[in-house]
């Protein structure tokens, strides 16, 4: 009686709760979701009762196709929001996907989620879900899948997730998982993604279960803190893809049988473990009838039966670097059809490449340095068209350099440094992508191939330590090298005269019969030797200059006609790169420069005033206009010049926004005013420009070309780095009190880094290139802002400080106490023109 009773009452309850929620519409529970939602974007306004369109239409919904219209999905990623996830979402009867991914919500996993019946797809990857994965997961049973990667989610992984079982993907990347994870992986039998990566505080071997999930076909487990051996099970991966256990402490050997049962492989990725032993025979074993197929043609070219290879056909990716792998190189992987990557590098594989590596024409890069490989390098490698890195430094190749080993069009860096190569290095000549060549500690003879020089965009040129004879020919003049290193040749002759100015001379050292400035032997006919001169621009700066005439003319309070009045022929002083300067006479008595810009590329009037009026926004003191006269410079007025700029500039990259980049740091575009007190001006010009007329204003302006950094020629996109290195250059400009390019004779010039580098080299100390104008007091403040210059003019981008550090730096020199600070003044002179 008393259960019949409890049964009844249960039942009425039920029939109260299900009328009651299929009571309230749709548009209800989204309105009641959203309620519970902080959108401080306001990206859900659409969702309301006045709203015009159908609820269906609503921001992220799509509902089902068939009548009744009912919500089936709610996509509302990367809008900001906040707030608690409502459970009352779950009443919409037929919701199978919430994502919620890209969100700021700040909660522990939202368990009441499993009530919604339907729900399939669940992602709340990269909030900021914090806390334990709870026992209770266990409760989202129906979830096909589940993601909750880039969040806090911490400790360890319950051993009841084993009851998702109709799980096809489980992404747990980038959280703070810790411990070891537990063995229920086998479960998942539908899984097809299980990402476990970037967990750096898991401590665990990796479960032995996971191969047994025939379906998986992306398995990410890298840089997650993983131990001990990959397991022998993983054979039974056969659906396999994807497979990247790198970065973590793996230990033992690669199955041995492994590489049979992955047949459907395309990227293979164990590199940086602690991997040993030599590679399984198994891994792409099959394609070696190709191989005997290929030594029997020597050259292989044509195609191939599918049958020939039916494994690894698919492989696209093999990354196997930074282990401790020996014994030979498993060489079927030579030939694959489709393989693009193989990277070896910092093992003991032995072996050699196989000619049949034509075959391999989807082949992008190769780096296989600090190995045993032996044999030829093959000609087949020069008709595979992809090729643009081949890396293979440190290895025991011999013979000649086949003459098409830069035929690739693709070709970037080639690195073939200490191996065994000999005879001559053959003529690059269709390689004209190719930025570094590195042949150094070979065998080498012959003379350095002139074509070199036609390679438009090469770098890198390291020839050291071969037994090259001959002259270094003229014509590497041409190219806009950063490293020259022939030293330790036979080479003899007069050094082209840019390329011993420009670069250090130990890069030529070890060539006895070299002869010109800065080496042992100067040539008979004799250069030259360079003379000081001052700092003639800052001399002869007089007196300037306002940004644009928009400004000027709302700042000084003349009109734009009197301007343009007292523009004429008689007031100009000079062209810069972007128009005309004049000195103008304002109705004050004041003498102001005022720049003309001429060339306003395709911008309308409209977007330039736009501009013009971000710019002025920018009130900072070491960015403005304004007016000087110098008349001679001491080391402290220098500095405080060097330290102002460095200010301005880190002002413009860091702390005014949007962020602007100067883009045309040069000494011509600093003002001084009467305390030497620097003004940047022509910042941004790019902005007002447009573009692609600053771009051909700057190549227009090739005598300032020294300003721009390596990596501008080839690098199109301006970057904050440029800037430090136009500074760099500024900066030694200061201190050695060269111009930043002098003309030295008819047609050539030093420009004052490579200036520097070269002396300092020469001398191993810096004290030569100090401004001999300046007293002797001042030298130690000199050197540290040469250090800081050096610096700031790095070859490679990444070196270069952030100017912020630079001010630092600068600031930390100068041994004056209560040196101004340079900050944000809200009372500067002029306010933004409405
Ligand atoms: C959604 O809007 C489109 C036009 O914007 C309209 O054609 C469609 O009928 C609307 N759907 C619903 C369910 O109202
Ligand atoms: C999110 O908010 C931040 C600042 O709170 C803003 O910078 C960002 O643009 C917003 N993102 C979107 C997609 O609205
Ligand atoms: C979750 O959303 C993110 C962002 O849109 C997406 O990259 C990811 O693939 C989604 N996860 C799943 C399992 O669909
Ligand atoms: C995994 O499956 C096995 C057998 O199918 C079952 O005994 C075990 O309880 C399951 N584990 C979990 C955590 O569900
Ligand atoms: C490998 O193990 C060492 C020593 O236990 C540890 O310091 C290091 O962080 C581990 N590396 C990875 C990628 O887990
Ligand atoms: C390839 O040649 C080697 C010896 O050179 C031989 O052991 C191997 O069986 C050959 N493979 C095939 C598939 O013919
Ligand atoms: C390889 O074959 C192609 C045509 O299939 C031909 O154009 C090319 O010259 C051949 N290369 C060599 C080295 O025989
Ligand atoms: C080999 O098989 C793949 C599919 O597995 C196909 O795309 C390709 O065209 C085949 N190649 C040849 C030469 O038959
Ligand atoms: C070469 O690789 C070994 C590991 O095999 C490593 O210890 C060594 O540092 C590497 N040498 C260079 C120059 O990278
Ligand atoms: C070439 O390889 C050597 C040895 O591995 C390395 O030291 C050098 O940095 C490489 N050169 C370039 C330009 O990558
Ligand atoms: C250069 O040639 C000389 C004499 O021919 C030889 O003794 C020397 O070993 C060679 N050096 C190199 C680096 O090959
Ligand atoms: C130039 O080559 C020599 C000899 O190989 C080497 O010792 C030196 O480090 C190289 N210099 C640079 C900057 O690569």
């Amino acid at each position: 009686m008393a259960t019949t009773a409890k049964s009844t009452l249960f039942l009425s309850l039920t029939f109260l709760f299900f009328s009651l929620t299929s009571a309230s519409s749709e548009p209800d529970i989204l309105l009641t979701f959203k309620a519970s939602i902080k959108d401080p974007m306001n990206y859900l306004s659409s969702w309301s009762h006045t709203s015009s369109s159908h609820y269906c239409n609503w921001t992220g919904l799509t509902c089902t196709t068939s009548l009744p219209l009912s919500v089936s999905s709610l996509n509302l990623q990367t809008l900001n929001l906040s707030g608690e996830i409502s459970s009352s979402v779950c009443s919409l009867p037929n919701l199978q996907i919430l994502n919620l991914a890209g969100n700021l919500f700040n909660l522990a996993i939202p368990l009441h989620l499993s009530q919604c019946r339907s729900l399939e797809t669940l992602n709340l990857s990269n909030n900021l879900i914090w806390g334990p994965i709870p026992d209770q997961i266990s409760q989202f049973g129906s979830l096909k899948m589940l993601d909750l990667s880039g969040n806090h989610v911490e400790g360890k992984i319950p051993e009841s997730i084993g009851a998702l079982k109709n799980l096809r993907e489980l992404n747990l990347a980038n959280n703070l998982l810790s411990g070891s994870v537990p063995e229920v992986f086998g479960n998942f039998t539908e899984l097809r993604l299980l990402d476990l990566s970037q967990n750096s505080f898991l401590d665990s071997e990796i479960p032995t279960g996971i191969g047994n999930l025939e379906n998986l076909e992306n398995l990410l487990l890298q840089s997650s803190g993983f131990h001990g051996s990959i397991p022998e099970s993983f054979v039974g991966l056969l659906g396999l893809a994807i497979l990247d256990l790198s970065q973590n402490n793996l230990t033992g050997l690669v199955p041995q049988k492994l590489g049979l049962s992955l047949t459907n492989l395309v990227s293979f990725d164990v590199s940086q473990n602690i991997l040993f032993g030599s590679f399984p025979n198994g891994i792409c074993s099959n394609a070696k009838g190709l191989i005997n197929l290929s030594l029997h043609t020597n050259l292989f070219n044509g195609s191939i039966s599918n049958n020939s290879i039916n494994e690894c056909w698919n492989l696209e990716r093999f990354q196997v670097q930074n282990n401790g792998f020996f014994g030979d190189f498993p060489n079927g992987l030579w030939s694959l059809p489709k393989i693009k990557l193989i990277r070896a590098e910092n093992n003991g594989f032995s072996g050699e490449i196989p000619e049949s590596i034509s075959i391999a024409a989807q082949l992008e890069q190769v780096q296989i340095d600090n190995n045993s490989f032996t044999g030829t390098i093959p000609q087949g490698f020069g008709l595979v068209r992809s090729l643009y890195r081949f890396s293979a430094s440190l290895n025991g190749f011999y013979g000649e350099i086949p003459p098409n080993f830069c035929d690739s069009p693709a070709m970037s860096i080639i690195n073939l440094s200490h191996n065994s190569l000999s005879g001559r290095i053959p003529e690059p000549r269709k390689c004209g992508k190719l930025v570094s060549l590195s042949l150094a500690d070979n065998s080498l003879v012959g003379e350095i191939p002139i074509s070199l020089s036609e390679l438009p965009v090469l770098t890198y040129l390291d020839l050291s330590n071969n037994n090259l004879t001959g002259p270094i020919p003229l014509e590497l003049e041409n190219l806009k090298l950063a490293l020259f290193n022939v030293s330790f040749n036979r080479l003899s002759g007069s050094v082209p005269s840019s390329l011993i100015s420009g670069l250090p001379a130990s890069f030529l050292q070890g060539n006895p019969g070299l002869c010109g400035p800065g080496l042992p032997n100067s040539c008979s006919d004799g250069e030259p030797s360079p003379k000081m001169v001052g700092l003639s621009k800052f001399a002869c700066a007089l007196i300037f200059l306002a940004l644009a005439v928009g400004i000027l003319v709302l700042v000084i309070g003349v009109t734009e006609h009197d301007l343009m009045a007292a523009m004429d022929e008689k007031s100009a002083i000079g062209f810069g790169v972007f128009g005309r300067v004049h000195i103008v006479k304002l109705p004050s008595g004041e003498l102001v420069a005022v720049k003309k810009i001429v060339n306003f590329g395709t911008q309308s009037s409209k977007a330039l005033k736009a501009e013009i009026k971000t710019l002025a926004k920018i009130r900072h003191k070491n960015i403005i206009k304004i007016l000087a006269q110098i008349l001679g410079l001491q080391w402290g007025d220098r500095l405080r010049i060097a330290i102002g700029v460095a200010q301005g500039l880190a002002y413009l990259h860091k702390d005014y926004v949007p962020h602007i980049l100067h883009r045309n740091v040069k000494s011509n575009n600093i003002l001084l005013d009467v305390d030497f007190e620097p003004k940047l001006m022509d910042f941004g010009l790019d902005r007002i420009m447009g573009e692609a007329a600053f771009q051909s204003s700057l190549a227009s302006e090739s005598t300032f070309s020294c300003y721009l950094a390596p990596e501008h020629g080839y690098n199109k996109k301006a970057s904050e780095q440029m800037d430090t290195y136009s500074f760099g250059v500024v900066l030694f400009e200061l201190v050695t009190g060269r111009k930043a390019e002098r003309t030295e004779s008819e047609n050539s010039s030093i420009d004052v880094v490579k200036w520097v580098r070269r002396k300092i080299n020469i001398s191993n100390g810096a004290l030569q290139v100090l401004d001999p104008k300046i007293s002797r007091s001042s030298q130690q403040e000199m050197l540290g802002a040469v250090e800081i210059a050096l610096r700031c003019t790095s070859v490679v981008p990444e070196k270069r400080p952030p100017m912020a550090e630079v001010v630092r730096a600068l600031q930390s020199l100068d041994s004056r106490t209560g040196f101004p600070n340079v900050e944000f003044s809200a009372s500067d002179e002029f306010s933004v023109p409405v």
